[in-house]
């Protein structure tokens, strides 16, 4: 084993046994990991909603046990055996079987593999990279794929459901900040000053907003970015402008999808589909370029709450699936 790693170090490790689903701060070696050819000293993680269902149990996000939670990690690299990182790389990875089939984040070390790895770019700080995070990394990929269906400013504005959580706040700061007229929707009025502040043109409460019934209602919104899915999802395919796009990427408040095919073929929408975790390599290289660059959220200092440790999870989980946090809450490890 490399000097450079402890023979032991802290990891929060997520079990399901004969003594039942449960989760706690553990003393592991770098062994007790899956393999892989480059080992990180984690000095930042974050946590994600996936990350708060993996945790308690309320969501099967785990497809083997036991394994160290955390879909993301930001640190040094301490050991490697790949030709494209060397000892003292600053790296990245998000997603990517992180705490779904691999040991994930929260460790202190973690050994993966590196042909998901993303060199830390220019312009992001590590902790800077884990405020981002998956939130950050999908936000981005929301914009990318509407862009790339034709998505532009001049269409009109851009509308972000869920808006005062990590996806949703970073992408009202990213949107605006690449141009776009932001509407962000949420359920906290008490935060519409903070979403303006972000960069939100308009705030609507999802407390007084009412879905029109008919499949072809007046058109509000040019696009969306939706984290909530449900009767929000299926209000949005009714009320984008022709040729806008919905990018959806969550499910806070269900799975469900009830809608016609009357805005697909009459106003031409797109429905995309928003999947960070097994994103290309070549796409996520790229987004990470434009978020240590010219999609860089101006405000990460008023996003990101008070780090939290390892020990502090289990009760940051709680509240985030209460859905009563806002912004993000990155992990600090080492
Ligand atoms: N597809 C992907 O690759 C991907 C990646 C990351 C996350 N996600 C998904 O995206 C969603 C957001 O993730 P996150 O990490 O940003 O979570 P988060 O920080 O917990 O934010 C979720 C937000 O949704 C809103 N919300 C919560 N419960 C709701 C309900 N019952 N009805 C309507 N709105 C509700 C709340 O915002 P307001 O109070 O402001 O309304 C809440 O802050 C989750 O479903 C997550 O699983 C998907």
């Amino acid at each position: 084993m490399s000097s450079n790693i402890p023979s032991s170090f802290k990891a929060f490790r997520i079990f399901d046994d004969e003594d039942g689903y449960r989760s706690s701060v553990v003393e592991q070696s770098i062994e007790d990991q899956n393999d892989g050819d480059v080992v990180v000293r984690v000095a930042w993680s974050s946590i994600n909603y996936k990350d708060a269902l993996a945790g308690t149990g309320q969501g099967k996000i785990l497809r083997r046990f036991p394994l160290n939670g955390g879909i993301d990690l930001a640190g040094t690299v301490a050991e490697s055996r790949s030709d494209r990182f060397k000892e003292g790389d600053e790296v990245l990875m998000t997603g990517c079987g992180l705490s779904e089939t691999r040991d994930g984040g929260y460790a202190e070390y973690a050994r993966v593999d590196s042909k998901w790895l993303v060199p830390l770019p220019e312009g992001l700080s590590l902790q800077e990279a884990m405020v981002l995070g998956t939130a950050g990394f999908t936000a981005a990929l929301g914009l990318y794929r509407m862009e790339a269906n034709g998505q532009t400013p001049e269409m009109g504005s851009i509308c972000v459901t869920g808006a005062t959580g990590g996806v949703g706040s970073l992408a009202v700061d990213m949107y605006s900040r690449a141009g776009y007229s932001v509407t962000a929707i949420s359920g906290k009025v008490e935060e519409f000053d903070w979403l303006h502040a972000l960069g939100a043109e308009q705030c609507i409460s999802r407390h007084d907003l009412h879905w029109p019934e008919s499949p072809l209602a007046s058109a509000q919104f040019a696009g969306a970015l939706d984290n909530v899915g449900g009767d929000t999802l299926s209000g949005l395919t009714r009320v984008i402008k022709p040729w806008g796009n919905i990018a959806s990427c969550g499910m806070a408040s269900g799975i469900g999808l009830h809608t016609t095919v009357m805005p697909f073929i009459i106003r031409g929408i797109g429905l995309l589909g928003i999947n960070s975790a097994a994103c290309p390599y070549s796409i996520r290289e790229q987004l990470w370029q434009k978020l240590a660059s010219d999609w860089k959220p101006r405000h990460l200092d008023s996003i990101a709450d008070e780090p939290v440790d390892l020990e502090g999870l289990p009760e940051r989980f709680g509240r985030l699936l209460e859905g009563g946090g806002r912004g993000r809450i990155t992990v600090r490890l080492g």
